[in-house]
């Protein structure tokens, strides 16, 4: 049986790329796609996520548009890495989907609660402010969910600050009422998704797949690329948000170890900090556990895999700019 999700996300160039491995993946069954404030604005961000949809060939899934700010603290955005649009490099086609009716919120509440109990996971891939209003609505889905896989922080290492990962720092108070909600979270930190790189090997097998929805990931590759080398040093991108999603399909390839997880919200130095306690075995009932250890191969092996099964999508409205050749390679 398919692992059911719903993906609350900020598109952002890897959150795009999590949305096509569960649209493609014949693992996960996608119940909902959820934006929040993030990598950009909530309305670039939304509008982002149903551009990917267009190009997904994403027709009957329900995406809601959530939290505009943080619970407590400003907007900040990661326009460093994901430009101006949060989703810069190729060119986007104008959404085919309309967004549903209800406030993320509701419509996160209203799936969980419409499904078995222990069914549905929640895979948050921004900053969580929309899974902790909906936790505190409607305290049921905390039972009520299989279990919370979040991309965000990190045991060893920060990018935001030097100890802070960007989504748990952009709403550190979000971020702790998730992890001590009392529901099993699994935190797909940067300790992982920094083994999660896009070589030029993964550009190539991607070109390969040689379908318009695959040249879109090259050209989201090529952008996240460049922004990751100059702003962050890093000779290929770590791809960070499709490795919560692969940790559903199959937790041998995403490897989490049990930990006590709490969140830092005070700290001057440290706000935003995931702070891990490894000194010793997990103590019985540890509801948290932080993903170390990428099966780079077979990992990649499902995002390609996931671009062969979405094929060609003549309805997708989108054309390659021109910008990246097809064998992955940047035109001089
Ligand atoms: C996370 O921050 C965002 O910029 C990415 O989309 C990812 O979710 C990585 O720190
Ligand atoms: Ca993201």
């Amino acid at each position: 049986m398919p692992e059911k999700i719903i993906l609350d996300c900020d598109p952002g160039h890897d959150d795009a790329v999590a949305l096509l491995l569960a649209h493609g993946s014949p693992d996960i069954e996608l119940l909902a796609v959820t934006t929040v404030v993030g990598n950009q604005t909530l309305a670039k961000v939304t509008r982002n996520a149903l551009a990917v949809a267009r190009i997904a060939g994403i027709t009957d899934v329900p995406f809601a548009a959530g939290a505009d700010r943080p619970l407590v603290r400003r907007i900040e955005v990661a326009d460093d890495i994901h430009g101006e649009t949060g989703l810069d490099g190729p060119d986007l086609p104008d959404p085919a989907l309309e967004l549903d009716d209800r406030h993320a919120v509701d419509l996160i509440i209203d799936t969980v609660l419409a499904h078995e109990p222990g069914t549905v996971t929640l895979v948050p891939t921004g900053g969580l402010t929309n899974i902790a209003l909906a936790a505190r609505r409607e305290p049921r889905i905390v039972e009520r969910v299989k279990k919370v896989v979040l991309m965000g922080g990190g045991v060893h290492v920060g990018n935001r600050t030097a100890v802070a990962e960007f989504n748990i720092f952009i709403d550190p108070e979000a971020a702790d009422v998730v992890f001590s909600a009392g529901w099993d979270v699994v935190m797909v930190g940067l300790d992982l998704t920094h083994q999660a790189l896009a070589t030029p090997e993964v550009a190539a097998r991607i070109a390969a797949v040689g379908t318009g929805p695959a040249a879109f990931v090259g050209e989201l590759l090529d952008f996240f690329g460049r922004t990751y080398r100059d702003v962050q040093g890093f000779d290929a991108p770590p791809v960070h948000d499709p490795c919560a999603v692969a940790h559903v399909i199959d937790p041998s390839i995403v490897r989490a170890v049990p930990t006590p997880i709490e969140v830092e919200t005070a700290g001057a130095l440290t706000l935003g900090m995931t702070v891990a306690d490894l000194r010793g075995p997990a103590p019985a009932g540890c509801r948290t556990s932080a993903a170390m250890e990428l099966d780079h191969e077979r990992f990649w092996d499902l995002v390609v895999d996931a671009l062969e099964r979405i094929g060609e999508n003549p309805g997708s409205g989108w054309t390659p700019s021109g910008r990246v050749q097809v064998d992955g390679q940047v035109p001089a």
